[in-house]
């Protein structure tokens, strides 16, 4: 075998730990992978063997997932908590270890835990193996842009608030990139990230939206972008101005150094279309890095012009002009005869507030809930396995029922306001929706826009999926089945679903196991915007559950 293409074996050591760090004036103490926010960025070749030694020194249960990893035979190293694996604990250890296979561009990882991820999170990129190029001409430079939040209070607290009084939005204190917010913020003078560029160069930008809670419009004053590739698949060169990322999304773009001389800021402010109640007003605050030309003497940077936060025209072309790079590296065709149809209505309800009236901070002293076709996801904290080891050990009663609808149980129609009452109180449950081996899964997503009017990025575990088409209004099959793009459209694992809109995904369900499907805006998610696919294992040992690692934490 020929030593030149050979894979090679990548090992961190992640030790989670508190670290105390200022921001805004005040100083917190955090927990942080190795002392750093945001932490280690991980480099890897496709192809290669990733191990990464997890060592909980911090006082919370812990669980770090590889987001867009396909964990093709590596199952329990995914990581969301109580799917996947049982929480390593404090004090304990995990070591996770997976091939990366059949990808290239950016990824990331975080913490699968509570809230922890507004901590630990990092980036992942995977860059062709040797021998191989990207379908691009070779940047001169490559810049991670880790968009995060930062909140200045404990996040365990914030989670809390979420989950016990289920109110308004918790809206952070800061947006920032690479873990600094900038000079827009207080104190923030000399907490700026920046970038030093030669004139004429092109650099290759790697943004991924590591935010809790928030999509994000990215710009640089004076420049345009190039994207290249979307959640690590690649895609047509597509030119724009903006870039708009949900959160759990990434996208690679090229910016070519093209000004004479001078700095200019980048900048990532909220696209928000919620309406701002006085519980809930909206985020509206920016984030700014750097971009100065060598050889500049210092100056004021150009600070580029953002959209408004409600401009859904800007988010939707963005989303509606990005196609897959038809016959590029790991290109996968769309699977044509669709053996599964579901229809899923994902948003917002209430719940009954279990709390003293006038504790619980959702309309009518309810708390929020959420829901994907009117059950609201509950993990099975306390039963003892996570579902992924009660699938292994077929031991499911008590952990998790096979019952998840493949349609709401009615149906759903934007113009009858009764269906607010019907989906506002939606039962809690775990249910799954079984999948054959190697079945192929058609999904409409229906964003119901009930209570709260926003995008929500529907994030599967374990698989890519082509987005088909996305539109606004309720789903018409006769209508927009004529939409399918089955040709090059793009492939993702987070889907942001439009704001009373919907959309299309299909997927090959080729990895037996559990895997997590939930909205990638935490709060939703802790409010129960989530359900799970268990796939059935295959016919052969090859494709089939493998035996649980022997570190595998075991107490759930
Ligand atoms: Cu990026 Cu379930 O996560």
């Amino acid at each position: 075998s020929s030593s030149l293409v050979s894979a090679d074996v990548v090992e961190y050591t992640f030790e989670v730990g508190n670290v105390t760090v200022t921001r805004l004036c005040n100083e917190r103490v955090i927990a942080a992978v190795n002392g750093s926010l945001p932490g280690p960025t991980i480099n890897v070749q496709e192809g290669d063997t990733l191990v990464v030694h997890a060592v909980n020194k911090s006082p919370y249960n812990l669980t770090l997932h590889w987001h867009g990893i396909f964990q093709l035979m590596s199952q329990w190293a995914d990581g969301p908590e109580y799917v996947t694996q049982c929480p390593i604990l404090p004090g304990g250890k995990y070591t996770y270890r997976f091939n990366v296979t059949a990808q290239e561009g950016t990824l990331w990882w975080h913490a699968h835990s509570s809230f922890l991820r507004a901590w630990v999170y990092g980036a992942l990129i995977i860059r062709p193996r040797l021998g191989h190029s990207y379908p691009f001409s070779t940047p001169y430079q490559e810049v991670p842009i880790v968009l995060g939040e930062w909140w200045d209070s404990n996040v365990m607290e914030v989670e809390e608030e979420a989950v016990q009084f289920g109110g308004a939005p918790n809206i952070s204190d800061a947006y920032t990139i690479n873990g600094l917010p900038g000079p827009l913020y207080n104190c923030s003078q000399n907490q700026t990230f920046q970038v030093e560029v030669q004139q004429g160069e092109t650099y290759l930008l790697r943004i991924i939206n590591a935010a809790l809670n928030e999509h994000l419009f990215f710009k640089i004053a004076r420049h345009t972008f190039t994207v290249v590739a979307v959640d690590a698949t690649y895609t047509n060169p597509y030119h724009t101005d903006i870039i708009v990322v949900a959160p759990g999304q990434t996208v690679d773009a090229l910016l070519t150094a093209n000004q004479t001389v001078g700095s200019f800021f980048m900048a990532a402010t909220p696209y928000q279309t919620r309406t701002a109640t006085p519980d809930a007003p909206l985020p509206d605050t920016t984030t700014t890095g750097i971009v100065v030309y060598n050889g500049s003497t210092s100056t004021t940077p150009l600070m580029p012009t953002l959209p408004a936060h409600n401009d859904t025209q800007t988010a939707n072309n963005f989303y509606l002009n990005i196609t897959g790079l038809e016959g590029g590296p790991h290109w996968v065709p769309v699977p044509e005869v669709v053996d599964e149809h579901m229809f899923i209505t994902v948003g917002l309800g209430l719940d009954s507030c279990n709390l003293p009236n006038d504790t619980c901070r959702g309309p009518n002293n309810f708390r929020l809930s959420a829901s994907m076709n009117n059950e609201s996801f509950v993990l099975p904290v306390g039963r003892g396995f996570s579902m992924l080891d009660a699938f292994y050990q077929n031991a499911t009663n008590g952990v998790y029922t096979r019952d998840f609808p493949d349609e709401p149980p009615f149906v759903f129609d934007y113009t009858d306001s009764s269906l607010n009452i019907s989906l506002g109180f939606a039962p809690r449950s775990t249910k799954v929706k079984t999948l054959k081996f190697n079945s192929t899964v058609q999904i409409v997503f229906q964003n119901t826009a009930i209570l709260s009017a926003e995008n929500h990025p529907m994030h599967i575990h374990g698989f890519n999926f082509h987005i088909l088409a996305q539109g606004t209004g309720n789903y018409n099959a006769s209508r927009d089945e004529s939409k399918f793009n089955l040709k090059d459209p793009q492939i993702r694992n987070t889907v942001a679903v439009p704001f009373a809109g919907w959309a299309v995904i299909r997927f090959q369900a080729n990895n037996p196991g559990v895997w997590l499907v939930h909205c990638h805006i935490d709060d939703h998610l802790t409010w129960g915007l989530s359900m799970a696919f268990e796939v059935e294992n295959g016919p052969t040992p090859e494709t089939t559950l493998p035996p649980p690692p022997a570190d595998l934490p075991t107490q759930c």
